[in-house]
């Protein structure tokens, strides 16, 4: 196996936070296009901001990087550029959370940041054959008069949407403040997932399972504590879509080794693997499953992981058909090459 063969492993994205894959190079170029001030304005001393003590040190960042989008023109660019990388790694599609609320705060309209998303992802799929849906993010650490407001601005582009999720600094703020938000979400027929369980206690991932009536759990990592709710998450068919470097860059676990990915799958968890925000992580989807495959797990688990990913999506049947063809011709491949090489040796 080369360390390519997880970059053509057929597979989907669906852990990915658009502006979490704002390089710090574009950011500096987006800050002076649009003369926007920041404290750093030079690659060297942003790039020292990247060391993150826990998640809401990183938020501080990633918030006030945010700053210097713009135009519909910089949303497009940065779908453009996360897309084409995406494509790279053998992500067949992606589903993609935004941040309405901080741009919104930012005194943008809805309109021109999901234009400029929506014009990124027709091209990116005219170029590079990748699909891709936006998924709408609440801040959870905003009031929930805001996460209403969020939800009037787009109703009338709720086409536009495959889902809702839920974000931001995770304790303190839990899934039941926002019971009535993703009821109403759900009327407006959008799929639903949260984050929970990344320093969350598990409790936060039943909550959500429980009364925002979540499809996916996004990260979830704290859910292994609870032995009774690893056996729901399997019973229930709930996919997690876990983020080792996310994970150990914000010190949820100490090394990715130390995440619980191994015996979730031996319980039976649809577990999947992706990004997060991979320019402040230190490595895009691939990375991430070659950070697994150096914590010791088998090509075959991450085969299954990948395979997980596409059937855990929210594409139509067709287009699961499709790509489950190509994961699986992958599979036969990388199965027919190793008994050749066992032929040879
Ligand atoms: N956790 C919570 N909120 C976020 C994250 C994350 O990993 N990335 C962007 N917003
Ligand atoms: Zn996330």
């Amino acid at each position: 196996m080369t360390v390519d063969t997880l970059a053509t492993l057929p597979k989907a994205e669906l852990h990915l936070h658009i502006e979490g894959t704002l390089e710090p190079d574009l950011a500096l170029e987006l800050a002076r296009r649009n003369s926007v001030d920041l404290p750093w304005t030079d690659l060297r001393t942003l790039s020292r901001q990247y060391q993150f003590d826990d998640l809401q040190s990183f938020l501080d960042l990633y918030y006030q990087l945010m700053a210097v989008l713009r135009t519909s023109d910089d949303f497009r660019d940065l779908m453009l550029a996360y897309l084409g990388r995406a494509a790279r790694d053998g992500v067949l599609h992606s589903e993609i959370f935004f941040d309405p609320q901080v741009h919104m705060r930012n005194g943008l309209s809805i309109d021109t940041v999901m234009d400029g998303l929506l014009d990124g992802m027709r091209i990116g799929r005219e170029r590079w054959g990748i699909s891709s849906s936006l998924i709408l993010c609440i801040v959870r650490d905003l009031p929930v008069e805001s996460a209403q407001s969020t939800l009037d601005a787009v109703e009338h582009r709720v086409a536009d949407l495959v889902g809702i999720g839920l974000d931001s600094a995770e304790v303190g703020y839990p899934p039941s403040l926002f019971a009535e938000v993703f009821d109403r979400a759900a009327r407006m027929g959008l799929h639903r997932v949260a984050h929970a369980g990344e320093e969350g206690p598990s409790s936060y991932v039943s909550e959500a399972l429980d009364l925002l009536h979540v499809e996916r759990i996004d990260h979830g990592v704290h859910s292994a504590d609870d032995p009774s709710l690893v056996k729901r998450l399997a019973s229930e068919n709930i996919p997690l879509t876990m983020c080792p470097l996310s994970n150990v860059r914000l010190h949820v676990v100490p090394e990715v080794r130390d995440l619980p990915i191994p015996s979730l799958l031996e319980a039976g968890v649809r577990v999947t693997v992706s990004s997060d925000d991979p320019a402040y992580f230190g490595g895009y989807i691939a990375d991430n499953y070659r950070a697994l495959r150096k914590a010791g797990l088998s090509l075959a688990s991450l085969a299954s992981i990948a395979r997980n990913s596409i059937e855990a999506s929210f594409v139509d049947a067709e287009d699961r058909a499709r790509m489950l063809e190509l994961h699986d011709s992958w599979k036969r491949r990388m199965e027919d090459g190793e008994k050749s090489e066992r032929g040879n040796a």
